[in-house]
């Protein structure tokens, strides 16, 4: 902030990384925390700190009671009246901004005084405490400088989201936090009404049918960031509240969708002018990679070799044969790694998390097998592996370490192969850098939910068929075992954006048509009544005049994760939740006053 900005009549001149040599003879006032202080003999220093950086006080000139320096505590925060001086040459520090001046304090003041002898931990230098100790005081950590510059990209990012949908049009729009269920696949938090007894709201997973009703309502391009809450498992990805770029446009296509979100991206990264998403249909994506959202910043592609141990002797791999499932592969060249037998074994604690039991393995070199399962590699079988690689595009080599998951379950296969090779690509440090993205398309419309018997949406229950589906959609019998079958292959108008193995966004074109979305609902077994119960004001809205639409959003905590290059969503949310869902600063969730209990007209059963 510069001397004439009318801010800084509020108490400061300047902040603390902001002095040079050019202002020295000037007055000034900072303010800041007291980061180091150092008394050398008479010759006294403190450091003071703020977001910006870092400026050094020295007390020369100073005439009032010297007595205030020790009150100074470190983490204190105080104001500095002096003048900017040039540190004598062999006091100047080139590692600080400001390093080649300090200010000589005339008046100092203690604005908040710090309880030092209390203080959890110290918020800079190396930090040893423990994450939760940190969440606890979260306010101290977000006084360290890694914390600042987050949240600074988080605002940046966010500006950059904003001007770019504005400028194609998009307007921004609030929707309600206090609303009704929406289907996006996890519990919801529920909110007790007090006026409405026995009656709850529900926060919203997204804003997923009310950015429908905004197009029905004429709006055409809408956005917003909206927060979303979801009661699920949390990953290092996932958050119980967490923040949306959520997209929805009129008379569009997927290709429409692809190119906004290709703005987006561009902006939003810093990528280049004519930066396109590289596509991959969700079935390449399960085919070379065991992932939906594979990551592309290395190799190691999976090799479906199921067909070559049909006549093995091997008895894992012929009984999966025997039982219709799927065999992968992954070939590591030498040059890339090499394995001892305690490396491998190591992996099954790789796959155990994904229902593996194992990972086999032999070695190759030219033609000669060794170690693991060679005994079983006759020169046929090696033969077709090596054909299967050739066939693909991963990485080839002379000799090599070949890896194997195994499974009747297909979608078991794939979840080990997949993070064996994500394993692989972490510890053998093949990830390129930069930001690898992709647009996976056509996911299929439908998955299995094995609990209820049934087919579950695999995106939302909005989500049209792929357009050259849809015929076969209407006409199809829910309850006929064949109807069942097409429907459980049939893609989607459903896409992802994905970045280095992340999901960043997803989304889909709607149903706009009473008589699809009511076919959906039969699919998904949704009774008459549920479906009006749940969605009548929507399924009513259908009915009066819906634009073909579609949309997309975005993670944006994922996305500055990217951006803050962290693998921990925690690190770029000013006041996150541990893996339980809790607050530690707070101590939420907590236990509701028994006042609060009865005006909500809610009795519980504690169990302890
Ligand atoms: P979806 O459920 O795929 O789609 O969510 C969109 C994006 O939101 C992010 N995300 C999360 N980020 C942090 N913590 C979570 N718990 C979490 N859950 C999701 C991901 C994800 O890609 N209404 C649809 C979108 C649409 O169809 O337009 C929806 O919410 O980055």
């Amino acid at each position: 902030m510069a001397q004439d900005h009318p801010l800084s009549a509020l108490m400061r001149t300047h902040h603390c990384g902001q002095l040079r040599r050019e202002d020295v003879g000037r007055e000034v006032i900072l303010c800041g925390w007291v980061n180091k202080s150092r008394d050398l003999g008479g010759l006294y220093f403190i450091d003071i700190r703020d977001k910006f950086g870092v400026t050094q006080l020295s007390f020369d000139d100073f005439k009032g009671d010297r007595n205030i320096l020790k009150k100074c505590a470190l983490e204190s925060v105080v104001k500095a009246v002096g003048k900017v001086v040039e540190r004598p040459a062999e006091a100047q520090n080139s590692q600080m901004n400001t390093g080649e001046v300090e200010v000589a304090v005339t008046d100092l003041e203690l604005l908040g005084s710090c309880d030092v002898d209390s203080l959890p931990f110290l918020p800079y230098g190396k930090i040893d405490v423990t994450e939760n100790q940190r969440l606890k005081y979260r306010y101290l950590d977000l006084r360290t400088e890694k914390l600042q510059r987050v949240l600074k990209l988080r605002s940046d990012a966010a500006q950059k989201a904003r001007k770019t949908l504005h400028e194609m049009d998009f307007i921004e729009v609030e929707t309600p936090i206090l609303y009704k269920s929406t289907p996006e696949g996890a519990r919801d938090y529920v909110v007790p009404s007090r006026v409405h007894p026995g009656h709850v709201y529900a926060l919203p997973q997204s804003p997923q049918t009310l950015k429908q009703l905004l197009m029905i309502g004429g709006t055409d391009r809408y956005f917003q960031l909206s927060r979303c809450f979801r009661d699920e498992d949390l990953r290092a990805d996932r958050q119980p509240e967490f923040t949306q770029i959520d997209i929805e446009a009129s008379f569009v296509t997927s290709d429409s969708i692809k190119y906004i979100a290709e703005q987006l991206m561009k902006n939003m990264f810093n990528l280049d002018d004519g930066f396109t998403l590289p596509a991959m249909s969700y079935a390449e994506a399960m085919r070379r990679f065991g992932s939906d959202k594979p990551d592309v910043r290395f190799g190691l592609e999976h090799l479906d070799v199921t067909s070559v141990f049909g006549e093995t002797d091997f008895k894992v791999f012929k009984s999966v044969f025997d039982a219709k499932g799927l065999i992968k592969a992954i070939f590591v060249p030498t040059e890339l790694g090499s394995f001892s037998r305690k490396d491998v074994d190591g992996l099954t604690d790789v796959v155990k998390p994904y229902g593996g039991k194992g990972v086999a393995f032999f070695k190759q070199e030219a033609s000669e097998v060794t170690g693991g399962i060679s005994k079983f590699i006759t020169p046929e079988i090696l033969s077709q592996l090596q054909d299967a690689l050739k066939q693909s595009k991963s990485d080839k080599s002379e000799s090599g370490t070949w890896l194997f998951c195994a499974d009747p379950n297909f979608e078991v296969t794939h979840a080990c192969a997949d993070a064996l090779r994500r394993h692989l690509g972490k510890s053998l440090n093949l990830r390129k850098e930069g930001y690898h993205f992709l647009w996976v398309y056509d996911f299929p419309l439908f998955e299995d939910d094995p609990e209820r018997g049934r087919l579950a949406a695999k995106h939302h229950p909005f989500t049209m068929p792929k357009v050259s589906e849809v015929e076969k959609f209407l006409s199809s019998d829910p309850s006929s075992e064949e109807s069942r079958q097409i429907l459980a292959e049939m893609p989607a108008e459903a896409y992802d954006v994905v970045c280095n193995g992340y999901e960043l966004g997803g989304g889909s074109i709607r149903i706009y048509r009473q008589d699809i979305q009511h076919k959906m609902f039969q699919v998904l077994g949704f009774t008459e009544e549920e479906a009006k119960k749940q969605f009548g004001f929507f399924l009513e809205a259908l009915r009066y005049g819906t634009p073909p639409h579609g949309g997309i959003a975005f993670g944006l905590d994922r996305i500055i994760m990217l951006l803050a290059q962290t693998e921990n969503i925690r690190d770029v949310i000013a006041f996150p939740k541990t893996t339980t869902a809790s607050d530690l600063m707070s101590s939420s969730p907590s236990v509701p006053a028994q006042e609060q209990l009865e005006e909500l007209h809610f009795s519980w059963n504690k169990k302890d």
